[in-house]
């Protein structure tokens, strides 16, 4: 027995022993407690050359090489911003037909940037982060935050609006919730991206001034406060450098500026020159030799710009290794906060949680613009009918758009929103088409129900007007589509008016039934000619899988609408300051941003154009006082920090949730400035009856301005005004003070 003990405990030892050894061995970059830094210094050390050039760059349409080798998994990339984009063939932008990547189509960001609610931003990166994680991606292409400058921009309905404050308030949680689950999120176009037309070169101009007060605000806020991992170069070019490679952006102002230390990833076919991609702060290369939609040569991966071209000038000595390493630090980087991070959450795919997230920041979006003696929400009791009219009623939305376009798991449609909630209290709803837009949608080799119909345009009118005469209500379904010239990535619309004849369909649907209500679905402003006919009007944005759910919770007041726009909505394109100013689209070399800092509201106000529907505009089925503003001046003689306060009650017959917007006029400035800006929000919810104090407290930074003089900012010492509304128009109180 004793033998037998002494080989058990000689074995024992044994394992030990080379368990300890084995510990000891294993390499400081797989150590999940080492910090990272030490982490990437040791992977750093162990890669050769042709890896770490590999790294730099993709090896097919989404993805980039690890280092099988040293057991580092591949970087892959996913679009986009509103779900997860399915997977297409290793080398081709067509669907590879797989069965299980079909995703939660979540709302436009547009729709998100319309909750004027973080929560919802945090919410809904946190469901779109599970759904890459779930999908084994580690860098989401999104979130896009450029700025609406114009209402023909074809991707506006990917970002969050004209205001910079509230596309920063916006963008950052949603970047804190995608990154909680191990992805980076990618914010994009940076920058300047404001249009699609010429995109892939055409020369940006603009002030310094509207440069980092408009254009850079969001992406800065997505850095420094939200701690982005990652960052997208812009097709289009800056100071005629182009933003995937670019001395300016990328390394004066995003690197070292404002210390970013995540990942410069281009856009696909955004680079264009090995020297500038070397030393002009890109970090990754992915798309080369595509148009970043629909063409792309086969297999052209060695010869990136950062591929073979690279490494020759490395192997001959004529470019310094060290800035590759720079590069590839930062990849790794990525990497260990992502794939190879110590913990590692599961993620989830179209659950439950997802669906009522979609619902639920859909609910929230969604903008009553207009609402005559409150004749919605519709009222069940006395309603037996109700006509659906067109198109966009029941088109599939989640198809198309560009690279956006998702293969989503379901999207109820409008009129099948609009039909389930109407079966709950037995109201019949009939539907017609009225118009014939688009009959098929497609996208990445996949089609959709072809939506055809042969009558006429004269018969599909008739029977629209027909189906309305015997209606109790009117729900009029229209907008715009994902279709090329619309709303979709690579175009720009080329008017603000409503396509296929919908102006006239509406004029004549509401003669036919004065119990009408305007549903538009669009990522931009559109003209309403018909504005004063018709009692109600509904901006539902793109919103996804629970599109038709959302919509109809809001018509018949289920949920009480409480969205707000991100945008202004001019009476006529020429309102707007970039085309009256004859700023858009340049000459195909260059386009100079002549309004500058007036961009949206600032141009609105600043001009006195009335708009047909303000920023910050949007109504309720309840109503809102707003009491007496207050504020502190003595804090200023105390030294501490100004604060104003106000009383918003909700006097209405039911809850609601109001949006308090705080703007800070500049009484005089040694530069010009807007009349007025956003530097504070709040979304509050309200029961019937109750009443609640919002307190904002002004911070240095809301009173400056950027000095292009001296290239800083600034906030001058006079009389500053602090202006408190529901809309950038409806200003309901106004108190003054004087900055030291
Ligand atoms: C596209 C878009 C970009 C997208 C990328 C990959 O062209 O500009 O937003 O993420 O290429 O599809």
């Amino acid at each position: 027995m004793k033998h037998l003990l002494k080989n058990w405990m000689g074995a024992g030892m044994l394992l030990l022993a080379s368990s300890l050894v084995a510990q000891t061995k294993t390499p400081v970059y797989q150590n999940l407690n080492a910090p990272i830094e030490d982490r990437i210094e040791d992977a750093l050390l162990r890669m050769t050359l042709e890896e770490k050039v590999a790294m730099i760059h993709a090896q097919s349409k989404f993805c980039s090489p690890g280092v099988a080798r040293l057991g580092i998994p591949e970087n892959w990339t996913s679009d986009g911003p509103h779900g997860i984009r399915a997977e297409v063939f290793w080398d081709e932008w067509d669907q590879a037909g797989w069965t299980n990547d079909s995703c939660m189509a979540f709302p436009a960001l547009t729709c998100l940037a319309a909750t004027w609610n973080p929560e919802m931003a945090s919410l809904y990166g946190k469901s779109i982060g599970e759904e890459a994680r779930y999908r084994n991606k580690n860098i989401l292409l999104g979130p896009g935050v450029n700025i609406y400058r114009l209402p023909l921009n074809g991707r506006n309905f990917e970002y969050m609006g004209e205001d910079p404050y509230l596309a920063s308030k916006m963008v950052v949680p949603y970047i804190q919730g995608v990154q909680k689950n191990h992805v980076a999120a990618c914010v994009k176009h940076y920058a300047l991206n404001n249009q699609e037309l010429d995109r892939d070169h055409i020369n940006v101009n603009v002030s310094d001034r509207a440069l980092y007060e408009i254009y850079l605000p969001a992406f800065k806020a997505a850095v420094q406060e939200g701690g982005a991992w990652a960052i997208m170069g812009a097709y289009n070019q800056y100071k005629n450098q182009h933003s995937c490679h670019n001395q300016y952006l990328l390394n004066d102002i995003l690197k070292r500026d404002w210390k970013f230390d995540g990942v410069v990833i281009s856009d696909w076919g955004g680079v264009h020159n090995t020297n500038e991609s070397i030393h002009n702060g890109l970090d990754m290369e992915f798309g080369s030799w595509t148009n970043g939609l629909t063409w792309s040569a086969s297999n052209a991966y060695d010869n990136y710009y950062l591929a073979v071209p690279y490494l020759n000038l490395l192997r001959s000595g004529k470019e310094d290794v060290k800035i590759l390493d720079e590069k590839v630090r930062r990849v790794l980087r990525l990497i260990f906060r992502t794939n190879m991070a110590p913990t590692r959450s599961f993620g989830s795919f179209v659950s439950d949680e997802h669906r009522l997230a979609g619902r639920t920041i859909a609910e929230e979006g969604i903008v009553l613009l207009q609402n005559k003696n409150n004749v919605l929400p519709v009222d069940v009791n006395k309603t037996r009918k109700i006509a659906v009219i067109g198109e966009n009623a029941i088109k599939m939305m989640t198809i198309g758009g560009g690279s956006s376009s998702l293969k989503a798991k379901y999207e109820t449609s409008p009129l099948k929103g609009i039909q389930d909630r109407a079966a709950k209290n037995n109201v019949e709803v009939v539907y017609e088409r009225g118009y014939v837009g688009e009959t098929s949608a497609q996208q990445d080799g996949m089609s959709v129900a072809d939506i055809k119909d042969d009558r006429s345009a004269e018969q599909l009118l008739n029977d629209a007007i027909n189906a309305a005469k015997t209606a109790d209500w009117v729900i009029f379904v229209g907008g715009l589509n994902k279709h090329e010239f619309q709303d979709s990535e690579g175009n720009d619309r080329k008017t603000m008016d409503l396509p296929y004849g919908q102006d006239k369909l509406i004029s004549e649907l509401v003669k036919a039934n004065p119990k009408t209500a305007v549903v538009i679905l669009s990522g931009n402003a559109v003209s309403m000619p018909w504005v004063n006919q018709v009692p109600a009007i509904v901006e539902t944005w793109y919103n996804g899988s629970e599109a038709g759910s959302a919509l109809a919770s809001i018509l018949f007041g289920d949920v009480n609408p409480s969205g707000k726009l991100p945008f202004s909505f001019p009476v006529n394109l020429k309102d707007n300051g970039a085309i009256a100013l004859g700023a858009y689209p340049g000459d195909n070399k260059n386009v100079t941003y002549s309004e500058d800092i007036l961009v949206g509201y600032r141009w609105h106000d600043t001009k006195k154009i009335k708009p047909l529907f303000a920023f910050g505009h949007g109504l309720s089925y309840t109503q809102f006082a707003y009491g007496k503003l207050s504020i502190n001046k003595k804090a200023i003689a105390q030294g501490e920090k100004l604060t104003v306060a106000i009383p918003v009650k909700n006097i209405g017959q039911r809850a609601g949730a109001e949006i308090v917007q705080l703007y800070i006029r500049d009484e005089k400035s040694s530069l010009p400035r807007p009349e007025k800006e956003l530097k504070g929000f709040s979304k509050i919810n309200l029961q019937a009856g109750e009443e609640k104090t919002v307190t904002f407290t002004i911070e240095p930074e809301m009173l400056q301005f950027y000095d292009d003089r001296q290239g800083a900012w600034v906030a001058e010492p006079g009389k500053f005004e602090v202006l408190i509304g529901a809309s950038a128009v409806d200003i309901r109180q106004k108190v003054d003070f004087n900055l030291q």
